[in-house]
């Protein structure tokens, strides 16, 4: 459902390629986690396959759409949960989440369905006639997986969805990832938090220095790399520093 080939990103003005011929392809019903140390290319990746950000060479063909060919027949399956939530701010978030289910051609029955459910989940329906400046980091995390969810998308992708959640938000996220899978659509975050990566997600990838070290289900991980923990893996692999010189 998502197949990325030979993926490769150098931003402008820098000799380095943040990510270095990338090859991936996630299957309907998985959960995937990406895990790399700070600078490796998660981010990059991430809002390469969302269409965000251009590529160099290579490419992302999403529910079978090449995202530059048919860009808008692959971007309708996505929903993107970005580790930043700045752009909306003088919406309320009932706003936000109608203009992401207007661009997605939710139904209204549809739409406030979904809005309901998610939320009660996050306790957040005393906040959602207010403007989404006043919302704490975390409310505002919780807003974004709304926005992201209204359209009930085949790829929901994530970037760092755990950071500023309190630990009943953070279940709660885990859960509705769970759910989204069962439902046999797929997920895709990234996260520093390997014990989320190991209890939630049926395969995992390392990125360091923009290259794809290895991807697997955990114990094919640990076989590939000498059956340590995930997080002695990781500290070997990532080797001290990840980060670009
Ligand atoms: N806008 C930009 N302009 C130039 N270089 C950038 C830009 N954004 C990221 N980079 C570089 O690209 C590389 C990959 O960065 P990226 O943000 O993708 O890493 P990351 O894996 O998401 O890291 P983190 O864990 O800190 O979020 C780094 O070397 C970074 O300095
Ligand atoms: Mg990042």
């Amino acid at each position: 459902m998502l197949k990325i080939e030979h993926l490769t990103k150098a931003y402008a003005k820098s000799n380095v390629k943040a990510v270095d011929d990338l090859n991936l392809e996630l299957k309907s019903g998985e959960i995937f986690g990406f895990l790399g140390p700070n600078g490796a290319g998660k981010t990059t990746t991430i809002k390469m396959l969302t269409g965000i950000l251009g590529y160099d060479t290579g490419s992302i063909s999403i529910c079978g759409h090449d995202l530059k060919s048919e860009s808008t027949k692959a971007k309708r399956n996505i929903g993107y949960v970005s580790d930043s939530h700045v752009i909306y701010d003088k919406l309320t978030g009932k706003e936000y989440v109608e203009f992401m289910a207007d661009i997605y051609g939710v139904d209204v029955a549809t739409r406030k369905e979904r809005a309901d459910k998610l939320l009660e989940k996050f306790e957040l329906r005393d906040a959602y006639g207010s403007q989404i400046r006043t919302y704490s980091h975390g409310m505002k995390q919780k807003i974004s997986i709304i926005g992201a969810l209204i359209h009930s998308p085949d790829l929901w992708v994530l970037d760092e969805p755990m950071t500023g959640l309190d630990p009943q938000s953070a279940f709660q996220l885990k859960e509705l990832m769970r759910e989204h899978c069962a439902d046999g659509k797929t997920v895709f975050f990234s996260t520093h938090v390997l014990e989320v990566a190991e209890k939630l997600c049926d395969r995992i990838g390392i990125i360091v220095k923009g290259k794809l070290i290895t991807v697997g289900n955990l114990e094919e991980i640990k076989a590939a790399q000498g059956d340590s923990s995930l997080e002695e893996i990781f500290l070997s692999v990532a080797g001290g520093s990840g980060e670009h010189a």
